[in-house]
């Protein structure tokens, strides 16, 4: 079994205090992550390291830079937080190394992302944890720019044929008009009300491009909160399904 885990940046720092780990949140984490069962591929965000640097010099998704100081500040930022994460895996016995994507992913013009899989498979194959995080990433035409954690799960999980997804953000699942957790999405229009803006390039932060990208992934994602990590990773499916019908 061959699971991808983003873990968000908001939930492994402290978002309105910059480059700050959520301390108490990453050991959690990382307790539940050590009682896990599944190869694991573990992919975080950027909270409060990323995206303030990310802000600073107006690099986004689309936006890019050609400041290779501006570049290296956000890089280092993520290498910072990758650092603790590992460490907090390490600690407690898991075999985690980092996967540092500006050394390895790149964009092409329209945006397309290359991640090569086989050092991540070959990692997985010695028992290794592989950890990876959202970066900023050569792109054809644009200089750099921010690829996000998000991306990197749907990209890692079709190439490495994963059997599930995990996306643990502050959120308890996909909530829908009245604020209750939707069961299980099986199509984008059922709910695209609830998540409002259904544009594809709404890729970094909200709720309907993720649903959207995990809708055509096709492998079974759940999307939950903190407190049902563990729970996921001994195979339950918390908070919400997202799974289009076969
Ligand atoms: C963003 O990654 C990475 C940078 C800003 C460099 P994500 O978009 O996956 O981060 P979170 O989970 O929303 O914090």
């Amino acid at each position: 079994m061959t699971t991808v885990l983003k873990l968000g940046g908001s939930v492994v720092t402290a978002k309105d205090e910059p480059e700050t780990v959520d301390r108490e949140a990453l050991a959690d984490a990382a307790d539940a992550v050590a009682d896990a069962d599944d190869e694991l591929i573990v992919v975080h965000g950027g909270g409060s390291f990323g995206h303030p640097h990310a802000a600073a010099h107006a690099v986004s998704d689309t936006e890019g830079t050609h400041d290779a100081t501006g570049v290296r500040e956000i890089h280092d930022a993520m290498g910072e937080l990758n650092s603790a994460v590992v460490e907090a895996l390490q600690d407690r016995g898991v075999s985690a190394l980092p996967v540092r994507p500006l050394s390895v992913a790149s964009r092409d013009d329209d945006g397309t992302t290359t991640f090569p899989g086989e050092p991540i498979a070959t990692m997985l194959g010695e028992g290794f944890v592989p950890v990876t995080h959202g970066d900023v990433v050569a792109q054809a035409g644009a200089g750099a720019t921010i690829l996000s954690g998000d991306e990197i799960v749907t990209r890692l999980a079709r190439q490495l044929d994963a059997n599930r997804v995990g996306v643990c953000s502050t959120v308890p699942g996909v909530l829908d008009d009245d604020g209750r957790v939707i069961d299980r999405i099986s199509d984008f229009e059922t709910v695209a009300s609830a998540l409002g803006d259904s544009e594809a390039t709404d890729v970094t932060g909200g709720m309907a491009g993720k649903v959207r990208a995990l809708l055509e992934l096709g492998t079974p994602a759940s999307v939950f909160g903190p407190t049902e990590l563990g729970a996921f990773l001994s195979g339950d499916r918390p908070g919400t399904l997202v799974h289009r019908e076969q």
